[in-house]
């Protein structure tokens, strides 16, 4: 997978450097760039932001420099279909209809971290991890000049994504745990991928509460059921436990199950 990050603090996403992503990206799993945005500004005080039309507090991202870096990695990125400093292609005739469906499908998805977006989840992350190339949009300030969003729309997906219901201070922490999310589910990032199967969040349920030795620790025991050797009855406890917490924890997410999920002996606890 190919992903792009621009940011005007390019250094923030450097712990992509580490752990298993950082792993992923010298193993040649994830091929992944940052890019400055002021890299794309002419002035001598590299000049990002501006004040907003129409009045109101706080600066608002300009359009020039996010068209012009957004139309480079457009250009340089896997779907590609000419290489960077070419000619742009001749726009497409009738003839190649289906050919320009097929890459419309495969357009580049390009990410807009937004509190005004929509909440990311695991089945987002999981709808992003099949395609070939994200492009994450870092914007910082009151935001970005909503014209480039609409501009995007020709060569882009756009997904506004929200990490949650509450307001940072730019994309980039957002970033990080979107490339997060979605890099550990690319074949090959997770040594053991069966860790993916029975995590929070992959069928609808929160996970189990897990233990390790010893079986007694400050006169706390590990659940019975656990050292019983009884695969059958630790599957069913298991369940138990996460209809349990995820019904405590998150009611929302029950509401939401599917109901042919549910397997006969699960209860309404
Ligand atoms: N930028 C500012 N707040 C954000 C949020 N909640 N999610 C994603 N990007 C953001």
């Amino acid at each position: 997978m190919r992903i792009d990050v621009v940011s005007i603090f390019p250094e923030y996403l450097a712990a992509l450097d580490l752990s298993l992503i950082g792993k992923a990206r010298r193993d040649g799993l994830i091929d992944l760039a940052v890019h400055d945005l002021r890299d794309y500004t002419y002035d001598r005080h590299r000049t990002v932001d501006d004040t907003p039309y129409g009045g109101g507090a706080g600066m608002v991202m300009k359009a020039q420099p996010w068209s012009e870096v957004l139309e480079r990695i457009d250009e340089s990125g896997p779907l590609a279909t000419r290489p960077v400093g070419d000619a742009p292609a001749a726009a497409a005739t009738v003839d190649d209809a289906s050919s320009t469906e097929a890459e419309a499908a495969e357009r580049p998805v390009l990410i807009v971290p937004s509190p005004a977006g929509a909440v990311f989840n695991q089945a987002m992350a999981y709808d992003l991890a099949e395609h070939r190339h994200l492009v994450f949009a870092c914007g910082r300030y009151e935001g970005i000049d909503e014209r480039v969003i609409e501009w995007a729309e020709d060569r882009f997906d756009v997904r506004p994504v929200s990490l949650g219901d509450y307001v940072l201070n730019g994309g980039e922490v957002a970033v990080l745990a979107m490339v997060e999310a979605v890099g550990r589910l690319l074949p090959g990032v997770v040594g053991n991928p069966d860790s993916l199967v029975e995590e929070s969040h992959s069928d609808g349920l929160l996970e189990y509460p897990v233990y390790t030795k010893p079986a007694q620790w400050q006169e706390r025991d590990v659940p019975e059921v656990l050292l019983s050797g009884n695969h059958a009855r630790i599957a069913r406890w298991r369940r138990d436990q996460q209809l349990r917490r995820t019904a405590d924890r998150r009611p929302d997410l029950i509401l939401e199950l599917d109901p042919e999920s549910l397997d006969k002996a699960d209860r309404v606890l």
